[in-house]
């Protein structure tokens, strides 16, 4: 909302506790918290972009839009690490993200939200660890989503009346361009249901700092192959049709997560070094 009044400032020190929970905005979720501070946060990666922090029924929420907030930065080139070290340096312990995505399972159709279960690892050339060196890091990810965040995202999505799939395998593609035909047979192969490209090393990078990571996705079109062309127009007006019920589950689920958490997430650095 440009002309509010709304304060900006720089982040230069460790601030605890700016915000306790964050929600990185994709393809059509750019500005959730209209009208709330915007901060800059320097990190060792590099400049994320601006984060918006607000107030969510008693909770403080910090904003990431992951491709920029008017979408000039395309999914191979998204700095990961500096979005979640940015969000980690300010307090956060748990982010919900929104990804848009193609699907591969034909039971799933355009406007139908997804909350994955588990992850594949397509992508080609992006940096996917904070622990380059010593010592030598291994975190675990049997289950790379927070349960406790997965549940209530399906449960207020549910009580929202959307049609939501509880359990999907998410598989990451390197982009920007999207899917051959075949590609998404060998999905489809592998047990995969939708198919984005930003949803890694999103999910690995917040397990390595201890943060709790789900993921909201929406389905804005069929997997390349499937039913014809697949192309941004449809991603796009996919997105914007969606994006009132997908600000209505994150806002539900942001007011009714447990203050303390409950999940392994928080543990994830335990008996992972050499
Ligand atoms: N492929 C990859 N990423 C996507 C798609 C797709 O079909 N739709 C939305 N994001």
């Amino acid at each position: 909302m440009e002309g509010s009044p709304r304060l900006r400032r720089r982040v230069t020190m460790e601030e605890d506790k700016l915000a306790e929970i964050a929600i990185i905005g994709g393809t059509g979720l750019e500005d959730l918290l209209e009208g709330a501070e915007r901060v800059t946060v320097g990190t060792p990666y590099g400049f994320p972009p601006q984060i918006s922090i607000g107030d969510v029924g008693g909770r403080r929420v910090a904003f990431l839009p992951r491709h920029g907030r008017r979408h000039t930065t395309p999914p191979h080139m998204v700095n990961y690490r500096a979005n979640i070290y940015a969000l980690h340096k300010i307090g956060v312990d748990r982010i919900i993200a929104t990804n848009a995505v193609g699907a591969i399972n034909t039971g799933f159709k355009p406007g139908d939200l997804v909350v994955p279960h588990d992850l594949v690892d397509f992508t080609k050339g992006r940096v996917s660890t904070f622990y380059d060196g010593s010592p030598v890091t291994h975190i675990d990810f049997s289950e790379p989503y927070c349960p406790e965040i997965r549940r209530l995202l399906i449960e207020k999505a549910e009580e929202a009346g959307v049609r939501v799939w509880n359990r999907a395998v998410y598989v990451c593609t390197e982009g920007p361009r999207y899917e051959t035909p075949a590609e998404i047979r060998i999905f489809k192969m592998l047990g995969c249901d939708v198919v984005g490209m930003t949803g890694v090393p999103e999910a690995v990078l917040a397990r390595e700092l201890e943060v709790c990571y789900a993921t909201l996705c929406f389905v804005s079109n069929m997997a390349a192959g499937i039913s014809g062309r697949v192309t941004s127009k449809e991603v796009i007006d996919a997105s914007k049709r969606v994006t009132p019920k997908i600000k209505k589950v994150l806002m539900e689920t942001v007011k009714n997560l447990p203050r303390k958490r409950s999940c392994p997430c928080a543990q994830a650095l335990k008996e992972a070094r050499v």
